[in-house]
């Protein structure tokens, strides 16, 4: 069964009052890219290095419509507080039912319960969407958002030691999984 947006954040638990979740747009580029920059220039969260220009961030948008959306949290003013996004786990074919998430939240407003919003609201269009398997890579140590992953029932898979390198140090990736229905009949052959 497919919960609605309200069901499944009943279920999961979800406590950021007020905040709305909906698709992103080229007016929300500006936004998204001030949130994300801050993460690449001051911490290890994302292994970019470069921060993303406003034509960088437009294509990312293009990149993230259809089947593998972008989505913000916006307040009252229709502010855009985090962003989320469902991406392609790899590129060859038999991937295809896999997608890699990703959660980013306003500085002021972490710790509110917007990331499980945004999260909750993922797995709800990764399960309209029909995907299977999402996958969540974390920078090692990154407790609060295994925390959060853990919180929507994701379950470690297992952590790739020093395969990332930044500010002068190694960096594992904590690999997690969440399956969508697990109980669903097996799909037709690929
Ligand atoms: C990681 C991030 C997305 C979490 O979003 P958030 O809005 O701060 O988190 P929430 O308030 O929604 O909390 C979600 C869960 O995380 C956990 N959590 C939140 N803050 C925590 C803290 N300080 N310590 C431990 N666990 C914490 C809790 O399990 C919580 O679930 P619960 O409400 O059921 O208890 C956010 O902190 C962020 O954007 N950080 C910078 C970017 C980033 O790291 N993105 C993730 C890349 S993998």
């Amino acid at each position: 069964m497919v919960l609605g947006p309200e069901g499944v954040g009943q279920r999961l638990g979800v406590r950021s009052q007020g905040m709305k979740y909906r698709l992103a747009t080229h007016d929300d580029a500006d936004a998204i890219r001030t949130i994300y920059n801050r993460e690449v220039l001051g911490s290890t969260v994302t292994f970019d290095l470069v921060p993303r220009t406003l034509e960088d961030q437009l294509s990312w948008i293009d990149e993230h419509s259809g089947a593998h959306p972008a989505i913000v949290a916006v307040d009252d003013h229709d502010r855009v507080r985090g962003f989320g996004s469902l991406s392609p786990y790899r590129p060859r074919p038999a991937y295809r039912t896999t997608v890699e998430n990703s959660v980013y939240v306003a500085s002021d407003v972490q710790g509110q319960g917007v990331g499980k919003g945004l999260l909750v609201e993922l797995l709800r269009l990764a399960a309209a969407h029909g995907f299977h398997a999402v996958i969540a890579r974390i920078v090692g140590g990154h407790q609060v958002s295994i925390a959060l992953h853990r919180s929507c029932g994701f379950e470690l898979v297992g952590v790739e030691r020093e395969v990332g390198r930044k500010f002068g140090r190694w960096l594992d990736v904590v690999l997690m999984q969440k399956l969508i229905d697990p109980g669903a009949p097996e799909p037709p052959s690929a």
